[in-house]
């Protein structure tokens, strides 16, 4: 594995590729569902390439942008063992420029849920992954495919539409979500979890335990649904419970094979976010 901390060298790299590129772009901290997607990616193509950089611009005033955990060795550490080819690590001086092109996520998809919740997130996350997927995509792949958690799945979703409504020439590949035995989804910032918040934080993965037995029930409607997850939900400060389907429109009845069930909520001070994909 080569460690590149500049585009020149990045660029030169990946210039000797043959065949095709995987690429998994992350903030770091890097845990088993970072993981499962640079596996899948070294699985399906010749060459991987991942990126370790907390985006500046998809932080917004007060959020954890200086606290967001950094490990850059343990991090090198995880990416050699895995394969990786190219670990990427810029800095933000590189990746901007004082006065920015911007991009801004679609009105309806990119405002409502994390949109509302964090706005201006999204904008830049966009902003971000456009350019990443550019630079990767510079020296033309023969193939290039891009790993994407289901974890994030509002941030999925814009991605793929961005990828579509800029005729950008790669391939995103979904990933399930990871999660810890006890059902706790894997998240970078479960690091700021006390004892007592983490076992509080179960709750988010129980309600979605618990919308599934519904649906098992044949209980399709989904304010009962969100009713009874939110009786799951009392130990965390609730920020929404939704049912959307796949192209991120809230629903009365869960189509089966087209729902994503999203929560999201505080628990202390620590944000999180978990769903389900019916
Ligand atoms: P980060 O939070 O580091 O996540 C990087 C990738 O790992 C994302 O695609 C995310 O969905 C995926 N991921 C995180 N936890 C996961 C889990 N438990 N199971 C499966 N996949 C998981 O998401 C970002 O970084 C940034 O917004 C980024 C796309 C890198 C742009 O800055």
């Amino acid at each position: 594995m080569i460690t590149v901390n500049t585009i020149d060298e990045l660029l030169k790299a990946t210039s000797t590729f043959k065949g095709s590129v995987g690429f998994v772009p992350t903030m770091g901290a890097l845990h088993e569902g970072h993981l499962s997607l640079i596996r899948q990616a070294r699985k399906e193509n010749d060459s991987v390439v991942v990126s370790i950089f907390v985006n500046p611009t998809q932080f917004l005033e007060g959020e954890d942008l200086d606290a967001y955990p950094r490990k850059e060795e343990a991090d090198a550490k995880i990416c050699e063992l895995a394969g990786v080819d190219i670990l990427f690590m810029p800095t933000a001086q590189m990746m901007y420029e004082k006065d920015e092109l911007s991009i801004i996520a679609p009105a309806i998809r990119g405002f409502i849920l994390e949109g509302t919740k964090r706005p201006g997130h999204f904008d830049g996350m966009l902003q971000i992954v456009m350019k990443l997927l550019n630079l990767i995509a510079y020296n033309k792949p023969s193939a290039f495919r891009a790993y994407f958690g289901k974890k994030d799945a509002q941030q999925l979703a814009l991605i793929t539409q961005m990828v579509k409504n800029y005729f950008i020439n790669v391939q995103i590949v979904p990933c399930d979500i990871v999660r810890d035995k006890d059902g706790l989804a894997l998240s970078s910032r479960n690091l700021y979890l006390s004892k007592e918040e983490r076992v509080r934080a179960l709750s988010l993965s129980r309600s979605l335990k618990r919308a599934t037995e519904l649906v098992m029930q044949k209980e399709f409607d989904t304010s009962t649904i969100i009713t009874e997850m939110k009786k799951v939900l009392t130990e965390v400060e609730v920020e929404y419970v939704v049912l959307v389907n796949r192209e991120f429109k809230p629903i009365e009845q869960v189509e089966l094979g087209n729902t994503i069930i999203l929560v999201a909520a505080k628990v202390g001070t620590t944000r999180l976010i978990d769903n389900l994909w019916i």
